[in-house]
């Protein structure tokens, strides 16, 4: 075969024939007229089971439906079983295998129960992304007990619990293959756990939490687990629309105005998708990112940049 950058010809009819049909495809090119490059979808994740907490809406959500775009079975988590039993018809769909279950992340025992079961059902756990979170937008004045525990029953001890049993069943299995890791723990943190948020201080220290919790994790688990964080910037969710209502009820401001000027400050200019955020949870569960450990990435369109 020859090989051109976007046709192929067999050599039956490379000679003139061949010749002729480079010279009609160059032009249409220069002409702009390029056949479409193919999107390739990729199957990064066959053969993976994979469980992803929060995931009956939102940026979870997303994982989950990418996850299962990549080719793992996905197991579906979430306060909220109803949103769970969605979702996982969603990712049955795409033609894998799914579940869901309703697990409240807040009791330890409930984490326990649920990498259990996914133990059992299908033998091991490969991926475990800790997405569940929630925020509450409050000055550091007005911040009561119940809203510090709130925010970091579900982002720091919730997360924290999860991965222990995630990790301890991660460590009792073999690699996912020769010379792999025998697990991959993904966290969802924010870039507001990287500098203390106004109105957001709880929720900025759990998110920093998160964050130390991945290198203290990465750094016991090694080399047997990976184990690595996502720092979205705003996405926009239905958490985000909370952020929005809270901080403009705050200070007297219009519905929405908060979210535009924070989104207005993003050097890629345009609003950051649940999808984004799930790329670069396929790729830390892929085998592309097997030599990554301990590490937090932004994926913010570069509105924070350390
Ligand atoms: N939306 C953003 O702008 C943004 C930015 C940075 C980080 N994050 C983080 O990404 C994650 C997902 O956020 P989102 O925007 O999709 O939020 P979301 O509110 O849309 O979804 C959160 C999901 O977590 C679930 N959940 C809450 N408490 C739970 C618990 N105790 N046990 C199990 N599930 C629970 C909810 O039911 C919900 O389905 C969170 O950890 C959040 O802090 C979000």
């Amino acid at each position: 075969m020859k090989s051109w950058p976007w046709i192929s010809v067999s050599p039956a009819i490379a000679g003139e024939r061949g010749v002729w049909l480079v010279c009609l495809v160059t032009s249409f090119n220069v002409f702009g007229f390029r056949p479409k490059q193919k999107v390739r979808e990729m199957k990064r994740l066959e053969g993976c089971t994979a469980l992803v907490t929060g995931a009956g809406r939102g940026i979870g959500a997303a994982i989950a439906l990418r996850y299962a775009r990549e080719g793992a079975t996905v197991v579906v988590a979430d306060l909220d079983e109803n949103n769970a039993t969605e979702v996982a018809e969603q990712v049955r769909s795409i033609g894998v295998e799914a579940d869901s279950l309703g697990v409240d992340v807040r009791e330890p025992a409930q984490s326990a129960a649920m990498i259990e079961h996914v133990a059992k059902r299908y033998g091991r756990l490969d991926v475990l992304v800790n997405n569940a979170g929630v925020i509450r937008v409050r000055s550091v004045l007005d911040t009561t007990p119940e809203d510090w525990d709130a925010v970091q029953s579900v982002n720091g001890r919730g997360l924290f619990f999860a991965l222990q049993a995630g990790a301890r069943q991660m460590l009792k299995q073999s690699p996912m293959a020769d010379g792999r890791p025998c697990g991959k723990i993904i966290n969802m943190a924010s870039i507001a756990g990287r500098n203390g948020r106004k109105l957001m201080c709880a929720y900025s220290a759990s998110k920093a939490t998160a964050i130390m919790v991945t290198q203290a994790a990465a750094v016991e688990f090694a080399p047997k687990l990976t184990v690595n964080s996502i720092c979205p910037g705003p996405v926009g969710t239905e958490m985000w629309k909370q952020i929005d209502r809270e901080w403009a009820e705050h200070e007297n401001r219009p519905i929405g105005s908060v979210w535009e000027e924070r989104v207005g400050l993003i050097p890629l200019q345009r609003i950051e998708t649940p999808e984004d955020v799930a790329a670069m949870a396929a790729f830390l569960a892929s085998a592309d990112a097997d030599f990554i450990t301990g590490q937090s990435y932004h994926v913010d369109g570069g509105l924070l940049m350390l």
